[in-house]
């Protein structure tokens, strides 16, 4: 079994970095696409075939140091009834999407042990089909939050600023019920075999500091606070963590994944060696040709060598149009390079 990525979790790794890619499961895979061409993506997080199969597809062509369940972070919401689907060239609608205080109130009680059931039924099935650990994961509440109010993508998130600057009440509410779930489903997961989990608070740099202090801070703190108790190794991500990395940090995660506008060196400095770091290449560089991906990722490797806490990632999740050789040439590079 290869365990580099727990080891670096634990501070303890040696020679070249893990290295695992946000979203290393999905559309730049031929292999991939051809399961989508006949199902709708929920219909594959629903199926633990499926979502087994889909999980070792990128394993079986790079030969990653981690597997990642494939799933999404709004598998949560569509338990609460939002009806969730994924429409071609759209991404994530839901067909009922928060529009008032009282729709927060008319939640439905749930247990995610049971709603969510797909999920730990297909993390026991891919569990022992790997020699990598496994890692789990949820959205942040402020993020998952934003999607159930603005329903679906949004680049601005003006329902859900407007709502938080009118309502603040309720969307404390809100929040607080999503934690609770967040909470449950990745205690969930990691009893049913996932080895450490990553929560996505990928919207985090669009809030102004005091609501990133008012309306995020203390949801990841209640998450990683209920987590450490368990023992459960947790990654925060967050857009925006270049600017957020002290005020993460002093959550005590076990690990920081840093998008690309971060400077490695300095955010290890600020944060000291009992996290540990992932990141932080822009996926737009895998657009190139290898040796162009080569040369970046070695500006990466360089700074970080010898970190025994470091994880080579991406800054965010890889991009669709990602060629395949450009994701091999990455890897080649960090195990000739670390
Ligand atoms: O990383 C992995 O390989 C594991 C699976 C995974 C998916 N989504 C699969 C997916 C994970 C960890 C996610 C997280 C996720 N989902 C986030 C947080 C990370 C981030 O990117 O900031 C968010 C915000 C979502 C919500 C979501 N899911 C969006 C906005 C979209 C559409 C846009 C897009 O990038 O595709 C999805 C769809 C989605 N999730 C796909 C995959 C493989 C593509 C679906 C398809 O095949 O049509």
């Amino acid at each position: 079994v290869n365990d580099k990525l727990l080891k670096a979790l634990h501070g303890q790794n040696e020679g070249h970095p893990p290295v695992w890619l946000m979203r290393q499961a999905g559309r730049y895979l031929p292999e991939y696409r051809k399961i989508r061409e006949h199902h709708t993506f929920m219909e594959m997080c629903r199926s633990p075939e499926l979502v087994t199969e889909i999980t070792l597809q990128p394993l079986r062509r790079f030969g990653f140091d981690a597997a990642i369940l494939f799933s999404d972070i709004l598998v949560v919401p569509d338990a609460l009834k939002l009806g969730l689907s994924f429409e071609e060239g759209v991404g994530p609608v839901f067909a009922h999407p928060l529009k008032s205080a009282a729709d927060v109130d008319r939640l439905p009680s749930i247990h995610i042990a049971e709603s969510l059931k797909y999920v730990f039924d297909a993390i026991k099935m891919l569990k022992p089909e790997l020699n990598v650990p496994l890692l789990g994961f949820a959205g942040a509440p402020f993020t998952v939050a934003s999607y159930m109010i603005e329903g679906g993508s949004s680049k601005e998130l003006r329902n859900t600023k407007q709502w938080m600057l009118r309502d603040p009440d309720s969307f404390h509410r809100l929040l607080g019920i999503l934690t609770k779930h967040t909470i449950d489903y990745l205690i969930e997961q990691y009893r049913s075999g996932v080895n450490a989990v990553q929560v996505f608070e990928s919207w985090a740099q669009m809030l102004a500091y005091p609501q990133f202090k008012e309306f995020s801070l203390p949801y990841l703190k209640k998450i990683v606070d209920a987590l450490k108790k368990e023992h459960i190794p947790v990654i925060i991500f967050a857009r925006g963590s270049s600017l957020l990395a002290d005020d993460l940090a002093a959550l005590h995660p076990t690990c920081l994944s840093i998008d690309w506008n971060g400077n490695l060196p300095s955010i290890r400095q600020s944060v000291g060696d009992k996290i540990s770091l992932q990141g932080n290449l822009d996926p737009e560089t895998l657009l190139n040709p290898g040796t162009i991906v080569q040369r970046e990722a070695r500006r990466i490797l360089t700074q970080m060598k010898g970190d025994p806490s470091f994880i080579f990632n991406l800054g965010h999740g890889i991009l669709p149009e990602t060629p395949v050789d450009s994701v091999k040439a990455l890897v080649d590079a960090i195990r000739e390079n670390g």
